[in-house]
């Protein structure tokens, strides 16, 4: 079989990339391992910045995320005692929506069945061939049989621990990398928020994040150090944690109830560069990840498919190479400042193994001077909001 773009993964990066390209008319086919079901139920973040809700809109995918979707005009910071209020729409001009990943992923799957996009769910041992020539192919296995793909291009969108950043030979390579000794513990349950803004709260006993789905549904998560057992926290000793953690103010707002979902996801900064070999692109998770702190893998994610889909469509429309060769580039300049902006505010707001009475000083002072200045206010809101593409 012959496509011109083959995309391995459909996530959301694999998905966005997908339907982007063949809006344009682009021949694309998304191989993924797992089943559809699968990639649906899995529960990530929902944080969505304006470039993230415009390339939904560009698509014709933004209903129902507009009409379900919960517009923030800003969140919290708290130490402990008292909520300092980043006011992200009266310093940019802009706002965040609250909507969860899993919701965009449905989007993405029902437009890609309705517009025909060609989507291989259960494809196995995928191998990537010739990737640095000018015809790159693809081997793997579905329904039982073993299927060749040759493509133009091959696109990566195949999460952190999928098989195409490993297509790339070692030398030509380079990983930073950051492991965090904690992950977050989250829990998602059926009860009214806290508060009608997220709060991320530096607490001497640790970090903790009040977020929302609804005004019905609550998602909250607290840092645990690596290796906790989640039997080891069932819902009284997380709820009464997170009573504890988020201060008094939000703890007379939380609602208890029974967790619909409870997991530990690890911390880790990571940058794979270079994000591109030949004719192999990668986007999302497959060449970053940044701790959750800051909600931003999935909006990198997306403005990773859009810079691609600008070069491949460039390519095709133009003949222009110097999109793809500006690929890597533009995509690392904005991922590096996630990055930068994801580390720092995990640095502001855990507690770390190491660390002394001066570090929780500088924690302290470092969220009292976020209290009273416009200028650090200004700089947290538009990182949060997202740099622009
Ligand atoms: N072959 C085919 N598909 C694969 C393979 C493989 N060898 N390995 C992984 N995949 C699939 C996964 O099953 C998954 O569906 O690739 C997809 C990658 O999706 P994500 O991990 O969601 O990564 P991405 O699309 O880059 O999304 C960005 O934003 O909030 C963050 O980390 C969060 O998932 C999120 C990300
Ligand atoms: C979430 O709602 O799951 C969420 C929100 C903000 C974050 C991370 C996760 O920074």
């Amino acid at each position: 079989m012959r496509t011109q773009v083959a995309i391995v993964g459909a996530g959301p990066a694999g998905l966005m990339l997908a339907h982007l390209l063949s809006a344009e008319g682009l021949d694309v086919v998304v191989l993924e391992c797992q089943a559809p079901h699968h990639v649906q139920s899995r529960i990530r973040a929902g944080v969505l910045e304006p470039v993230t809700v415009d390339i939904m809109a560009r698509l014709g995918l933004d209903a129902r995320l507009r009409a379900e979707g919960l517009v923030e005009d800003g969140f919290c910071l708290a130490d402990g005692e008292r909520l300092i209020r980043i006011d992200v729409a009266g310093l940019t001009g802009q706002t965040v929506t609250v909507y969860g990943q899993s919701e965009i992923q449905r989007d993405l799957m029902a437009a890609a069945d309705a517009r025909g996009i060609d989507v291989r769910w259960q494809v196995k041992d995928i191998v990537l061939h010739d990737v640095d020539s000018d015809r790159p192919w693809l081997t793997c296995r579905l329904d039982g049989h073993d299927l060749q793909i040759d493509a133009d291009f091959i696109v990566g969108c195949d999460g952190f621990h999928g098989v195409a950043r490993r297509a790339i030979p070692a030398a030509i390579g380079t990983v930073h990398e950051r492991v965090y000794p904690f992950g977050w513990l989250g829990i998602l349950a059926d009860v009214p928020p806290c508060h009608h803004e997220l709060i991320y709260a530096s607490h001497p006993r640790g970090f903790a994040l009040a977020s929302l789905r609804s005004q019905i549904r609550s998602r909250y998560y607290i840092d645990v150090p690596t290796g906790t057992r989640i039997e080891d926290w069932p819902d009284d000793r997380l709820w009464d944690e997170l009573d504890a953690r988020l201060g008094p103010h939000a703890a007379a707002g939380i609602s208890r109830g029974p967790a619909i979902e409870k997991s530990i996801a690890p911390l880790r900064s990571f940058v794979f560069e270079t994000m591109r070999h030949g004719r192999l692109l990668l986007c999302g998770d497959a060449a970053h990840i940044v701790p959750p702190t800051g909600a931003k893998g999935l909006n990198l994610a997306a403005s990773d498919v859009y810079y691609a889909a600008d070069a491949l469509i460039g390519w095709y429309a133009r003949g222009d190479g110097d999109g793809i060769a500006g690929y890597v580039p533009r995509a690392l300049a904005r991922v590096w400042k996630a990055e930068r902006f994801s580390w720092s505010l995990t640095r502001l707001l855990h507690r770390f193994p190491e660390d002394t009475s001066f570090d929780r000083a500088m924690q302290i002072a470092e969220l009292d001077y976020i209290a009273g200045s416009r200028a650090a206010q200004l700089t947290i809101a538009e990182n949060y909001i997202g740099l622009p593409l």
